[in-house]
């Protein structure tokens, strides 16, 4: 059991251990701007919201990290203006460094999302992906989402861990440890230099996530925060025990020596698996039981002036 920290130790922890993170976040979660990034997105969003999405003119992302969501959506054309906010400033530096080399204009705003620094009805979508459950106060931060947006505005989050997920998720990682010195023998891959837990990085990991939710929970805080139309979906089975897995056994091994081949299984068989999640499982089994939990709601009033 982690010790018990206060908001602001958890907040600070969030801070130091993304700062860290920024500079290989991209190559350790296969984050993507291309094609495939784009596609994943908006297949997210479309599950999220139950639909085609609709263009959003002024989008507002918490814990943007290093812009996965909004730089894919800017892309894509599915939001005009993007405001990226992150309570790391190393996260938005290399957002920002991304969105350069992409060629596409962000407003980067270093933000906790309990105290958002933007006027009330600012925005027509608030959305985030795998944020939530960093964050101490949720009920405190869904006010601040529904204050910032405009009536008729929309809230959309996925990647959220589901409680009953996270704990299905052990099986495949329990697995791999079991299976680590058998791989790397199979792939003649030698064995990670450092000792685990001897990284300060991997100590801040076990503190920053601090939620993992039952589906009512997050329908609960939307709605107590006032927000209408909520719906909560989950997504990932298979695919994620899959990534479990082999990030599991990639983590025992010295990342230089896993060969190109492994790499490229991981990475396609996961994109397949993702696939056949959405067409087998995702709609048909509760949302409790998936990995990834995903949230969409609107703030009471008309339809927003600024959609179109
Ligand atoms: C798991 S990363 C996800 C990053 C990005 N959304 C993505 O999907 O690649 C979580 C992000 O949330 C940010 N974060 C953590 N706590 C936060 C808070 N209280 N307010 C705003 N951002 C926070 C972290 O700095 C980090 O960039």
């Amino acid at each position: 059991m982690p010790p018990a920290l206060s908001a602001e130790q958890i907040r600070d922890a969030n801070t130091r251990y993304h700062d860290v993170a920024a500079s290989h976040y991209d190559h350790k979660w296969g984050i993507d701007f291309g094609e495939v990034g784009r596609a994943q997105v908006l297949a997210k969003v479309r599950k999220a919201l139950g639909g085609e999405p609709q263009r959003f003119d002024r989008a507002l992302e918490i814990g943007a990290g290093t812009g996965y969501f909004s730089l894919n959506l800017l892309s894509a054309g599915l939001i005009g203006e993007a405001t990226c906010s992150d309570i790391s400033p190393g996260m938005l530096r290399t957002l920002e460094a991304n969105a350069a080399q992409l060629g596409l204009e962000v407003n980067a705003q270093p933000a906790d999302a309990e105290r958002l620094p933007f006027a009330d009805g600012s925005f027509d979508l608030v959305l985030g992906h795998a944020v939530l459950h960093h964050i101490p106060d949720l009920p405190r931060a869904f006010a601040e989402f529904e204050r910032v947006l405009a009536p008729g505005g929309t809230i959309m989050f996925a990647g959220e861990p589901s409680r009953y997920g996270d704990r299905l998720a052990h099986v495949p990682k329990r697995l791999a440890t079991a299976l680590a010195p058998a791989w790397r023998l199979a792939l003649r891959v030698p064995g990670a230099r450092d000792e685990a837990g001897s990284d300060p990085d991997e100590a801040l990991e076990r503190v920053v996530d601090v939620h993992a939710f039952a589906p009512g929970e997050l329908q609960s805080a939307a709605k107590a925060a006032g927000l209408r139309d909520v719906r909560v979906t989950g997504e990932e089975l298979v695919a994620n025990w899959f990534g479990w897995t082999n990030r599991t056994l990639e983590a025992t091994a010295d990342a230089a020596g896993v060969p190109w081949a492994w790499r490229q299984y991981a990475y396609r068989g996961y994109l397949v698996l993702q696939e056949l999640d959405r067409r087998l499982l995702e709609g048909r089994l509760p949302a409790a039981i998936f990995y990834n939990l995903m949230i969409s709601a609107r703030t009471p009033g008309g339809e927003s002036a600024s959609r179109s």
